[in-house]
């Protein structure tokens, strides 16, 4: 390899990327081209010419980074993904060229090192005492999935891993779940049928006299409760269920305890809004995941165990060729995960901490959540818009009203207005349904965003739902 070639193109490209993120705003947000015009540009049989990587890089200029979605853009708010904070951009680069394998410490053992420490801090961040442990993953979604087969591991008497699911089980989770879930209680062996999505009141928080209520029945039918899953901060809208009182059933059914705060679990650093994740600690195992509201660029989601020991229990299957016989005290993630090889994720975390400090990633979580505030303020105060609720993070959904349209002409235009927004390039959200009616559903978790960008924005909304009543 021609390490000369590589440092030149490396610098040349550091300046690229340097330029992309300071013009970021520049740019357009999305490049609406169809599918087809994008495989076909891609449509190329394996390159057998070897090219100069500054050529390649002239390349990707031309065919990639012209139709990438423009995350660090201001007007980004969409999915929730975040612009990646730029040290932990340096981070995910170092951990490429170090290739360090978490799956076993001989592959990474200072890696190891670092990953067990970020784990402890976000451990340290809920409140768990030192017998936690935990697991950083590809994102919320298989943080979702470990901590739903810790709970079938735990509920079953760690049975159900050996022997498969005996009886009928059950899982509660409200409504507002993310779709993960679903995933996952198919993905444990019990089938989606076996979820009970239950109703939320006008916070969208869970019932709880409908999860009581729920229970009860399923125990009439020898259903048993496998694990409750508490939502803190939904994808909707950053709704936090009552995470205490949740926990106090969960004991008394002696069943699992999951909460998903997947999104909401950057609120631990805000200073302005602290205390919304009240319970947290209670939890037997949290989702959180510092690839959304702690600005780290993916991938890296967590989950976080209050009893170590269950991750071991869960998945300490031991192989010949893996078992590391020299000295005990060599933390093998393969042996309390499912993961065998395995990202050097907590680098870029760990140098985001770094670099900005802890305080100073919760302002741009405070600065996020002021943004979504004004915006529910313009929208209360407009006779044209309703909000769905009080935003208690960044995520909100608002809604253009009108009672000369039917239910299906307001879907229409809330899909319509979006998809030309989504054309013009300066702004990306998304639409949702909640109770039956169609929203935008907006959610900086954008260090870049402004309370300008949402007055720009909510002007754009105004204008353009007024404009589809005259065109309609
Ligand atoms: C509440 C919640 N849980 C889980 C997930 C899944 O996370 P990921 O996309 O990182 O797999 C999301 C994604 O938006 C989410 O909002």
């Amino acid at each position: 390899m021609q390490y000369e070639e590589f440092r030149k193109a490396g610098h040349n490209l550091i300046d690229y990327i340097t330029d992309y993120l300071q013009q970021s705003q520049n740019k357009p947000l999305f490049n609406n081209v169809e599918p087809s015009f994008l495989n076909e540009l891609f449509d190329e049989s394996i390159p057998n010419h070897p090219q100069s990587l500054d050529a390649i890089q002239k390349i990707l200029e031309q065919k990639l980074l012209p139709y990438c979605t423009n995350v660090n853009h201001p007007g980004y708010m969409g999915l929730i993904t975040p612009s990646p904070n730029p040290a932990g951009i340096l981070g995910d680069l170092l951990a490429a060229a170090l290739n360090q394998n978490l799956g076993a410490y001989t592959i990474g053992p200072s890696a190891t090192a670092m990953e067990l420490r970020v784990i402890r801090w976000l451990n340290d961040l809920i409140g768990y005492d030192e017998k936690a442990g935990g697991n950083l993953t590809s994102g919320g979604m298989m943080a979702n999935f470990i901590g739903l087969k810790l709970a079938r591991d735990f509920t079953t008497g760690d049975v159900a891993q050996h022997e498969g699911i005996q009886g009928k089980w059950a899982v509660y989770v409200s409504e507002e779940r993310h779709v993960s879930i679903d995933k996952s209680v198919d993905a444990i062996g019990l089938g989606r049928n076996a979820l009970r999505a239950l109703p939320t009141d006008d916070k969208f928080q869970l019932k709880i006299n409908a999860l009581e209520e729920t229970i009860a029945k399923d125990k009439r039918d020898s259903i048993k409760p496998l694990c409750i899953i508490g939502l803190a901060g939904t994808t909707n809208l950053g709704a936090v269920d009552d995470l205490e009182a949740l926990h106090q059933i969960a004991v008394r059914e002696k069943c699992w305890f999951h909460v998903d705060a997947a999104y909401g679990g950057g609120m631990l650093l805000s200073e302005k809004n602290k205390n919304l994740l009240k319970g947290l600690h209670l939890a037997d195992s949290v989702t959180i995941d510092p690839h959304k509201w702690f600005y780290a660029p993916l991938d890296c989601g967590a989950v976080l165990v209050k009893d170590h020991d269950q991750l071991t229990r869960s998945f300490g299957i031991q192989h010949a060729y893996l078992t590391d016989r020299s000295n005990n005290e060599r933390y093998q993630f393969y042996v309390h995960g499912f993961e065998q090889s395995k990202r050097f994720r907590s680098l870029k975390v760990w140098m985001s901490f770094q670099h900005y400090g802890k305080d100073k990633i919760g302002e741009w979580v405070d600065d996020n959540v002021a943004q979504a505030m004004h915006l529910h303020n313009l929208a209360c105060n407009s006779k044209d818009f309703e909000s769905a609720t009080q935003p208690m993070m960044s995520a909100i959904c608002i809604r253009y009203k009108n009672e000369n349209l039917s239910n299906e002409e307001l879907t229409k235009l809330h899909r319509d207005v979006a998809a030309r927004i989504e054309k013009e390039g300066q702004f990306w959200f998304a639409t949702t349904e909640l109770k039956g009616k169609t929203w935008f559903r907006i959610n900086p978790v954008n260090i870049n965003t402004t309370i300008e960008t949402m007055d720009k924005l909510f002007a754009t909304l105004q204008e353009y739902c007024g404009e589809f009543l005259i065109l309609k």
